[in-house]
């Protein structure tokens, strides 16, 4: 198989920013706005398969006003991070992102990218940029690969030719403001996806989606909404562009399961993991916004948090919504939500064992 065998010609950036243009970028980098000198770049046809892959210099991408992805929005993309190490880098379980990238580009019919090339284009990427890894404990370097259809047809069909790019982002922390409490907005005017929808995929559609309810929310002082199902308009499902736990009085954990209209985390996936290897009781169940309401007025409810690739381990202070607000812990970190915190950041950044072999030194 050819596209097995690709490998990554490399293109130096000629103009890379000097370091003293790079230090000042990466002071305060915030979130996604600091990109870095390369990307990788790949080309499918179905003629061709995959072929021409090259880190080179970021650069525009030009597309011809009738790309199917700017009509049809036939795109997907993945989030996965890069720390610093003493020597050199680390990442944080490429493999379930390349499975997931696979998984995204069935439902959106693409073809699907082999995992050892999308491994292959994040490393060599990495290896290219790795000055741009931030130094402080926030920091990292944000990876982004994404594919889109690039066949120039205006027929709705899955297209014939692709574009697959890998870029790198210097990133602090996703919220503004420091470690705090972030607050949400229950939308019950907008879901996120139905069932047989496209929920369970990472694709673009389904942000451009939430995007009027997460404007909702801002505009009503929250940090995210918070979306339900879309065939009861009870249970609780994901953020804007996160999941979702809830951590109780007797200890145990939950979070929404993935059935189809959820994202499946990776985050998510390995907190699970992380509070059963502590022996925490960790259940997938579904849990209603009435429930929640009701946990959080008796006690039973002790805590609540969000989880992703951008926003690690982040409290949920407040929840408001029509006829809801509530606090959580006062607005304060939890002691089970740090716990858990402060055991993935271990391994993420190499201060503690890697049991279930997750992390890639580079
Ligand atoms: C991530 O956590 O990586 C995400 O994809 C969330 C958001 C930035 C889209």
């Amino acid at each position: 198989d050819v596209t097995m065998s690709l490998t990554f010609v490399v293109e130096p950036n000629a103009h890379p920013l000097s370091a003293a243009q790079r230090a000042d970028l990466l002071v305060d980098p915030g979130f996604g706005r600091v990109f870095t000198d390369h990307m990788a770049i790949v080309r499918y046809s179905t003629d061709k398969g995959w072929h021409d892959a090259r880190i080179t210099a970021r650069s525009p991408v030009t597309l011809e006003p009738a790309a199917s992805v700017l009509h049809y929005a036939q795109e997907i993309f993945e989030g996965l991070k890069a720390y610093r190490r003493p020597q050199g880098a680390a990442l944080f379980r490429p493999d379930a992102n390349a499975r997931r990238f696979r998984a995204s580009a069935r439902r959106l019919a693409m073809p699907e990218l082999p995992e050892e090339l999308f491994l292959e284009s994040v490393r060599a990427l990495v290896k290219a940029d790795i000055d741009w890894i931030p130094q402080d404990e926030d920091g990292a370097l944000y990876l982004r690969p994404f594919m889109f259809a690039s066949e120039v047809f205006l027929g709705v069909k899955p297209a014939s030719e692709y574009l697959y790019i890998v870029m790198a982002s210097s990133v602090g922390r996703y919220f503004k403001g420091g470690p705090r409490a972030v607050s949400l907005w229950v939308t019950r005017e907008y879901t996120r996806a139905a069932p047989g929808g496209t929920g369970a995929a990472k694709c673009g559609g389904n942000y451009a989606a939430s995007l009027a309810a997460q404007a909702d929310a801002i505009s009503r002082g929250c940090d995210q909404v918070v979306f339900l199902d879309a065939a009861e308009r009870r249970w609780i499902e994901e953020l804007g562009g996160m999941n979702i736990f809830f951590v109780f009085d007797d200890g145990s954990i939950a979070t929404p399961p993935l059935d189809g209209t959820i994202l499946p985390g990776v985050t998510r996936d390995s907190i699970l993991t992380l509070a059963r290897d502590a022996g925490i009781a960790a259940r997938e169940e579904r849990y209603s916004i009435e429930q929640w309401q009701a946990d959080a007025a008796s006690g039973r409810l002790t805590e609540a948090f969000a989880c992703g690739t951008a926003a690690v381990v982040t409290p949920i202070g407040r929840v408001q919504g029509e006829g809801i607000d509530f606090t959580i812990n006062g607005e304060r970190v939890g002691p089970t939500t740090q716990r858990i915190r402060e055991a993935l950041v271990a391994i993420q950044r190499g201060t503690a064992p890697d049991p279930h072999d997750w992390v890639e030194e580079l």
